[in-house]
């Protein structure tokens, strides 16, 4: 039987909750193929992408997955077409105006990963906003990479750091792996477990550098736009029976 045929159920009953991966990450992935593929301007793939966001988040959190992040915008996405930054935008902030409400109700915590200060002031608002509203939530925490990269952040880790080690708050002597990884956007998290990315490309794209070193792959051929609750479901299945060992025998 061809597994993506299973119901959501039966794909459901094959995974251990008490196993789930804590953190996943996606590099979402596709979009402009996709809407290539169907003779459409690449932002409708854009918006098809908020569609699946829309569901990854909401299935992700009622199945009990603790840290969810998700790369949106990249500290090179700035590169692209105004019309397509600005359209990434405006979907950002639809994506805020229709979810902000459901998020907050589910108890999800909205957090950023990246500088939001280069963002137009029309999305950093919302930005604010959400983060405001969720800050208090105690469920699932989705942190949303925006004008991120991975390199950028090791750099704005570095930068903390050494503002403390000035300010006499950690010695530069008891600095080790474990206690960097809280100068780093994900402060408090552990590093995911997971990381899809579909779309086929085969590269990390700058994201979480520093977290992934241990993070089990995922990757898949179809589009972001495609990808849907079961492919979601697919991975953890995938992620459960791999033996990690994390450098040990
Ligand atoms: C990569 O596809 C995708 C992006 C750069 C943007 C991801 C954004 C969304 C899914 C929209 C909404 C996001 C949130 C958090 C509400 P690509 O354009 O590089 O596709 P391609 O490789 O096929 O050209």
């Amino acid at each position: 039987m061809n597994v993506i045929n299973q119901t959501i159920e039966e794909l459901k009953s094959q995974i251990n909750i008490e196993k789930l991966p804590k953190h996943i990450a996606i590099i979402m992935d596709g979009n402009g193929r996709w809407a290539k593929k169907r003779f459409l301007p690449r932002n409708f793939g854009h918006q098809e992408g908020m569609e699946r966001v829309i569901e990854i988040v909401s299935a992700a959190s009622n199945l009990g997955i603790k840290y969810l992040s998700l790369y949106a915008f990249s500290t090179e996405n700035w590169k692209r077409p105004m019309e397509e930054v600005q359209g990434l935008m405006k979907i950002l902030v639809q994506y805020i105006a229709k979810e902000l409400d459901k998020l907050h109700k589910n108890n999800v915590k909205v957090q950023i990963m990246g500088d939001i200060n280069k963002l137009p002031e029309f999305a950093r608002k919302e930005v604010i906003k959400t983060i405001e509203k969720t800050s208090l939530n105690t469920g699932m925490i989705l942190n949303i990479a925006l004008n991120y990269g991975g390199r950028d952040e090791i750099i704005f880790g570095i930068k903390n750091l050494l503002n403390d080690v000035e300010m006499g708050k950690i010695d530069i002597n008891d600095l080790n792996a474990d206690k960097f990884s809280d100068y780093l956007y994900t402060k408090g998290q552990p590093d995911p477990d997971l990381l899809i990315r579909p779309s086929g490309e085969l590269r990390i794209s700058n994201f979480m550098l520093y977290q992934i070193a241990y993070t089990e792959f995922w990757l898949s051929d179809v589009l972001w736009p495609d990808f849907t609750e079961k492919h979601l479901l697919l991975s953890i299945i995938d992620y459960q029976k791999r033996n990690r060992r994390f450098g040990g025998i």
